[in-house]
């Protein structure tokens, strides 16, 4: 293969799976509506590999014009990153979410199909486990119940994605279960950049880290977990990235239907997490215990050992790089992407 399309190649981790697909030498377009993403992370994505890419600011529901992409760049797969993802946001805007999440996929399909390209890479969850029945969580875990729309749209694409499979064994699907991804690239130049408060443990501390906002709020110390806080299977979005360059080459190789789980098999609980980014930071960082929040589990951590037989990937990084190259990106560029967001930039 040579031309991958990753769609919301702009976010967070698409920015990141572009970098080492380019790295590989691959050839990449991408297509993103820019929603809660920024052109300018585009070309950081350049500047960190000199290589160029092709971007298309576009919505996957807007068919004719995500045809005219595909019948022009001719991709060979498709890793598709793009789609509504905040938990709370879920809960309050089901139908958004619904509605963007799984047409999004299934014009995808269609334009795919249309196009003769038969190998797509989906950015599936472990929220699809629901409260797993067994830790380490393996692939063989049944799906458990999902208490969020935003899973759930999750939940039913691996389902669509299989039926499509079935129907025709010659369209290949990986569906990716990522954990918790967190950290940055080494650069300081691409990272997550949340809108307004973060939801999500990692950005949130390194906020505080820098100042802008006062202690991380503990969601709950009475947990059935060592020190009583959630313990999470955080893995550094570099390591993710390459986790998808390694089920491109595993379509490369075989065909058929493929589920991994991409997480580094360790748990840490949130009492670690700010431990450890304290260290990497080297400032102290101010922590409140708060209420549990709804519909949070105890433990989730995976077993990462059937991604590292079939697709030769293993997590190499640990807790102490996740929480450096998260600094790093913080303290590098305090308001995200920022001001920058609308520059004119012509990446084509
Ligand atoms: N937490 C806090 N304070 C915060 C934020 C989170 O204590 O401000 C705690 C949570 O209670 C949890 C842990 O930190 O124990 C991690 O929470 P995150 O919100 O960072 O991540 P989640 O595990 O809740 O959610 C992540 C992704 C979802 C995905 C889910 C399951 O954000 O997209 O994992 O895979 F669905």
């Amino acid at each position: 293969m040579q031309r991958i399309l990753v769609a919301g190649g702009a976010g967070y981790i698409g920015s990141h799976i572009c970098v080492e697909l380019l790295n590989k030498g691959y050839d990449v377009t991408v297509v993103d509506n820019l929603y809660n993403s920024s052109k300018l992370s585009m070309q950081k994505v350049e500047e960190i590999t000199g290589k160029k890419l092709s971007f298309f600011e576009a919505d996957f529901l807007d068919e004719d014009v995500i045809n005219n992409i595909f019948a022009k760049q001719k991709p060979e797969a498709v890793i598709m990153c793009a789609g509504y993802k905040a938990v709370g946001e879920s809960v309050a805007k089901p139908l958004e979410y619904y509605y963007n999440n799984l047409n999004s996929l299934m014009l995808t399909c269609d334009v795919m199909r249309k196009n003769g390209c038969k190998n797509i890479i989906f950015s599936s969850s472990a929220t699809v486990y629901g409260d797993p029945e067994e830790i380490p969580i393996t692939e063989e875990c049944p799906k458990g119940e999902i208490t969020n729309p935003y899973g759930q749209t999750k939940g039913m694409i691996e389902q669509i994605l299989t039926d499509i499979h079935k129907a025709d064994n010659s369209f290949n699907v990986i569906l990716l279960r990522y954990f918790n991804p967190i950290g940055a690239h080494p650069s300081g130049l691409i990272g997550e950049d949340p809108k307004g408060i973060p939801n999500n443990l990692v950005p949130y501390i390194a906020q505080v880290a820098i100042g802008k906002r006062d202690a991380v709020h503990v969601f709950g110390n009475d947990y059935d977990t060592p020190d009583g806080t959630g313990v999470r299977d955080y893995i550094h979005v570099v390591d993710l990235a390459k986790g998808h360059v390694c089920a491109i080459n595993k379509l490369e190789r075989d065909n058929g239907l493929f589920i991994y789980n991409l997480g580094t098999g360790r748990g840490y609980s949130v009492l670690e997490v700010i431990d450890a980014y304290e260290k990497a930071c080297e400032k102290p960082i101010k922590r409140i215990i708060d209420p549990r929040r709804p519909g949070d589990i105890a433990c989730c951590y995976c077993d990462p050992s059937k991604a590292e037989k079939e697709l030769f990937w293993k997590a190499e990084l640990g807790i102490y790089e996740m929480c450096r190259d998260s600094y790093r990106w913080q303290s590098m560029n305090p308001e995200g992407y920022g001001e920058c967001e609308h520059a004119d930039i012509c990446l084509k």
